[in-house]
């Protein structure tokens, strides 16, 4: 991993924190894309300690914004020719219905979409890459997903499990799609559900509300750095130079519901996110 570039969304917390130090370790350069300074440089300093390593930095990006996602693309092309791997880590859970400052519902906002125009705006550096690889935090939530184009921010019967389960549904077609189109360009893209992990999400944290029930009974679950661990093997491992379009577990290519592997459905998702984000 000496000398290889990595950006990972949401990097100052859970997951994303472990899979930062695991790779500063192994001599990378990681970039953490946090949405906020204060919990940023909090975690910065956390994950230099902890990795031993002074190659960690931290930029900027809220992927409930378009605005942000762009000027961090900005702030990382500026300094950065090549990107090696993209981690699209951050996910957020909602307890009540919000829209990201583009009005788009939360959870498919931050989930999907910003992770649909940041991947999209990354493909030139991951395409001068050795051998980029794009790595999707997705869930096994993603079964009872539906993508509810009628009612995109889900005005009516809200709840956190539907959000939630459709942001992830996307996650994985956009892996589908994203697959095909990258064919010939020697980067890969694959997904993952990390299993059920000890972690921060669905609390609020600008407010604290929410206490992590995955925290709570943390007992029961994965650690953070366990719960990477598939993430981190996507990543690094070399007999997957040429693995692309898959869904893991534990390492291992999973079986996806019939509606998860509908290219149809695939593609008819990634003109309507395109149309949402404003790309051609
Ligand atoms: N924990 C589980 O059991 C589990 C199971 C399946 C899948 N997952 C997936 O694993 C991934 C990592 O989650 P985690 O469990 O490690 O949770 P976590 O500790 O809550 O970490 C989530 C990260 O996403 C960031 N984030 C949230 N909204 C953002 C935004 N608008 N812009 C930029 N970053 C934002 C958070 O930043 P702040 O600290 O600023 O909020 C945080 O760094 C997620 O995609 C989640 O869906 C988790």
């Amino acid at each position: 991993m000496k000398g290889k570039i990595v950006i990972v969304t949401g990097g100052n917390s859970g997951m994303g924190l472990a899979t930062t130090v695991d790779l500063a370790r192994r001599g990378a350069t990681v970039i953490m894309a946090c949405r906020s300074r204060k919990r940023g440089e909090e975690a910065l300093a956390q994950a230099r300690q902890q990795s031993g390593s002074g190659d960690i930095e931290l930029m900027l990006c809220d992927l409930a914004s378009l605005e942000s996602i762009r000027s961090f693309v900005k702030e990382f092309t500026d300094n950065y020719s090549v990107l090696d791997i993209l981690i699209n880590n951050a996910g957020v859970v909602s307890v009540k219905r919000q829209l990201t400052a583009d009005g788009f519902e939360l959870d498919l906002g931050v989930n999907h979409l910003g992770h649909f125009l940041l991947t999209n705006l990354l493909l030139e550096p991951l395409t001068r890459a050795e051998q980029g690889r794009i790595v999707v935090v997705a869930s096994g939530a993603y079964k009872i997903g539906a993508l509810h184009y009628k009612d995109p921010t889900l005005s009516r019967g809200y709840n956190p499990a539907k959000a939630y389960a459709r942001s992830k549904l996307a996650n994985i077609l956009f892996t589908k799609e994203l697959a095909v189109r990258l064919k010939g360009t020697g980067v890969t893209v694959n997904c993952v559900h990390p299993g059920a992990v000890g972690t921060n999400i669905g609390v609020n944290r600008e407010t604290g509300f929410g206490q992590s029930v995955l925290k709570l009974l943390s007992f029961f679950f994965l650690t953070p750095a366990q719960g990477a661990d598939t993430a981190i093997y996507l990543a690094t491992a070399p007999e997957l130079a040429e693995v692309t379009g898959q869904y893991f577990y534990r390492r291992k290519v999973k079986e996806l519901s019939a509606r998860a592997e509908n290219m149809q459905e695939a593609g008819r998702l990634w003109s309507w996110s395109e149309e949402q984000v404003g790309l051609e």
